[in-house]
């Protein structure tokens, strides 16, 4: 049964009729037209999906609309505002060339941005291993790595 709920994303307000159940990367991308988020492979094992809850980077196929209560949701086109230049992690991409076919893209970066929120100056260690559950099949990874990097070594 559809219900209605009132979410943040991107800083504002949302109304959402669907069923609780349903998992925020249908709402994002069906119901509020926010295409960065990929749907991949709808089980929560290569990261094309993510989002951030309150900062932290999520897989949003299997997390249900019921379970965002008041967090604040962000997606990749919340990152910089309108008009405005790119987030840091996503310019670092750019300079980097870190994309291919550039599916896996929104993860990389959404998983960057939660690392750097938590640790602004990770290992490469760190950043290896927050970004090795997001499966890239182009292989950019060590650029993605180079390109985390450089912001952590500033
Ligand atoms: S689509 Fe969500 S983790 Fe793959
Ligand atoms: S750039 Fe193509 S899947 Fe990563």
């Amino acid at each position: 049964m559809e219900n209605v709920f009132k979410i943040l994303v991107n800083g504002k307000d949302c109304q959402i009729k669907a069923d609780p159940e349903t998992p925020m990367l249908y709402i994002l991308r069906n119901n509020l037209t926010l295409n960065g988020p990929k749907f991949g492979c709808g089980l929560v094992q290569c990261g094309a999906c993510m989002m951030l809850i309150d900062g932290v980077a999520v897989p949003s196929c299997t997390y249900p609309l019921q379970n965002v209560g008041q967090s604040e949701v962000t997606t990749l086109e919340g990152l910089s505002q309108e008009g405005e230049q790119l987030h840091p992690v996503q310019q670092s991409f750019f300079e980097e060339q870190a994309a291919q076919c550039g599916y896996c893209t929104n993860g990389l970066i959404m998983a960057s941005v939660a690392l750097l929120r938590r640790k602004s100056n990770p290992s490469e260690t760190e950043i290896r291993a927050e970004l090795q559950r997001n499966i890239c099949r182009c292989g950019i990874h060590a650029r993605a790595i180079r390109a985390v990097k450089k912001l952590a070594d500033r």
